[in-house]
């Protein structure tokens, strides 16, 4: 049995503790709900009351939110239920105004989830605040529009990573504020039209924050912050970071004779690149993230990345690889190093290791190891969290930090570090299956779109398996 599953982690239960969090932000969260004004530091940067700093996301100037602020969801998944119950826990003002799915049962079963949730608890007013007649529920592949025009302030996207880039722009053309779940692409034209997004969002003073949930855990703030503290918080300066997701295989939805390719493809799409981005953008993009943070958000100059396809065969395994190791450039010749892998029967391991001039910091959010040691490997420091913020769920605190900001006419836009951080893992994907070394420049200028130009329910064949040195980098 490997650890996580020792640990009561597999990546579905991580998907199921995603969607269940708000049950424990809801017991614990100090933040709390219908905070209007939050305190706002002097540098720009916002914080909450009963956590001080418990996040330090770029803001911007906006316009404060006041009275109801109506939601919508688009795409009503795992992610989409939780993030629609944690914004409504986030703010006692948040309406569920509508919602949009590819598939009208992935949007009723969100719904009966959302509202089971407030009905659980026993919360009449929580419930009340669902307003979602079938009119406002919206299927299909301009799901996405109709949410957007039906009247909402704020728009969850939680649908595939496919789609993020295309929904980010619709949804920052019509002045919404946006929590967009990461990858917010899958491929380089992706970022271009995310990065197009981000400025346009800056300018029309909306909030777009994307779901790297970490950076809103208090215990990997509170690690971090010291690694990027003058001294390292006593590690020093850092010279190299390995992180690592190395985790079980993916389930599968066995083909249903019904089902056309693209139906199939959709609701496998974690095994499908051109809709998920395969898994080292789609899932080991936290620890990527969490590489680059600990890197102080440097960009880095190109990657090296091994990786294939050893334990995984069969069309229901779609064409991700298994594996995958990178090795990140920086300026000054650091080097930091990412690997992955969803393979069955292997030990398991999600953590970050950062390596400094005097020490070192061992950061695991699961187990929880948050620790910082010197060269010899002996603890000197760990995280205790303040009793006041004890046991806060991540997911119900960066939406805490969404909704306050927004009535504080600061809201948070960190639309351009996640398109970074999600580049970061798409250029590790080409270079895996390129064989290639690729540079920042190379995977900012990528012409390869994937996936389908028109989406619709027929036959559609993805790409083969990648084979390093053969697979072209475009
Ligand atoms: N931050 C985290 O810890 C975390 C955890 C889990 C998932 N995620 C991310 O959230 C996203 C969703 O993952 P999930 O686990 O909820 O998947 P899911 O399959 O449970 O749900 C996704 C839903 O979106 C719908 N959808 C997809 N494309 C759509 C489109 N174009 N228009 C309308 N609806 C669409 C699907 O039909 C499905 O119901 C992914 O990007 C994933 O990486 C983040």
């Amino acid at each position: 049995m490997s650890e996580h599953q020792q640990q009561g982690f597999s990546r579905r239960d991580f998907v199921k503790i995603a969607a269940a969090a708000p049950l424990v932000g809801s017991i614990h969260s100090t933040s709390g709900a219908g905070r209007g004004a939050e305190q706002v530091l002097a540098n720009g940067r916002a914080s909450t009351p009963g956590g001080p700093e418990f996040f330090d996301a770029p803001t911007i100037r906006g316009k404060p939110l006041t009275g109801p602020i109506k939601v919508g969801v688009i795409g009503c998944g795992g992610r989409g239920t939780g993030a629609a119950v944690q914004a409504m826990t986030a703010d006692q003002d948040v309406i569920l105004h509508a919602m949009g799915d590819v598939f009208a049962d992935r949007l009723e079963s969100s719904l009966a989830g959302i509202t089971g949730h407030f009905e659980d608890a026993g919360d009449e007013q929580g419930s009340a605040r669902i307003q979602v007649p079938a009119e406002r529920r919206f299927i299909g592949f301009d799901s996405y529009q109709k949410v957007i025009d039906s009247g909402v302030d704020v728009v969850l996207l939680t649908g595939y990573p496919h789609f993020r880039p295309e929904h980010l722009r619709a949804a920052v053309a019509a002045g919404k504020h946006v929590f967009a779940e990461k990858p917010v692409a899958v491929d380089s034209p992706g970022i271009r039209g995310v990065l197009e997004s981000a400025a346009i969002s800056r300018s029309k003073g909306l909030a777009c924050l994307v779901g790297f949930c970490w950076r809103y855990h208090d215990g990997l703030r509170g690690v971090f912050d010291r690694i990027n503290s003058p001294d390292g918080g006593g590690i020093g300066e850092v010279t190299s970071v390995h992180t690592t997701y190395h985790t079980d295989t993916l389930s599968k939805r066995p083909r249903k004779p019904e089902w056309s390719d693209m139906e199939f493809q959709l609701r496998n799409w974690w095994h499908f690149a051109w809709a998920s981005g395969d898994h080292i953008v789609e899932q080991a993009i936290h620890s990527i993230d969490r590489l680059s943070w600990a890197m102080n958000d440097r960009l880095p100059l190109k990657v090296t990345c091994l990786g294939g396809r050893a334990a995984r065969n069969g069309p229901e395994h779609g064409n991700v690889f298994d594996h995958f190791a990178a090795v990140y450039e920086y300026e000054g010749g650091l080097r930091a190093y990412h690997t992955c892998r969803q393979i069955d029967g292997c030990p398991n391991d999600n953590s970050d290791y950062v390596f400094g001039t005097k020490g070192q910091a061992v950061v695991n959010g699961w187990v929880p190891t948050l620790s910082l040691r010197d060269l010899r490997g002996k603890e000197f420091w760990k995280y205790t969290p303040a009793a006041d913020i004890s046991g806060r769920d991540m997911y119900q605190n960066e939406h805490n930090a969404l909704f306050a900001s927004l009535r504080a006419g600061t809201p948070i836009n960190d639309l351009e570090r996640g398109a970074h951080s999600t580049l970061m893992s798409i250029m590790a994907r080409q270079a895996a299956y390129t064989g290639q070394v690729i540079t920042w420049k190379q995977a900012m200028e990528g012409q390869e779109r994937l996936g389908p130009e028109r989406y619709e329910f027929g036959p559609y064949q993805a790409a083969p398996v990648a084979i390093p040195g053969r697979t072209k980098f475009v």
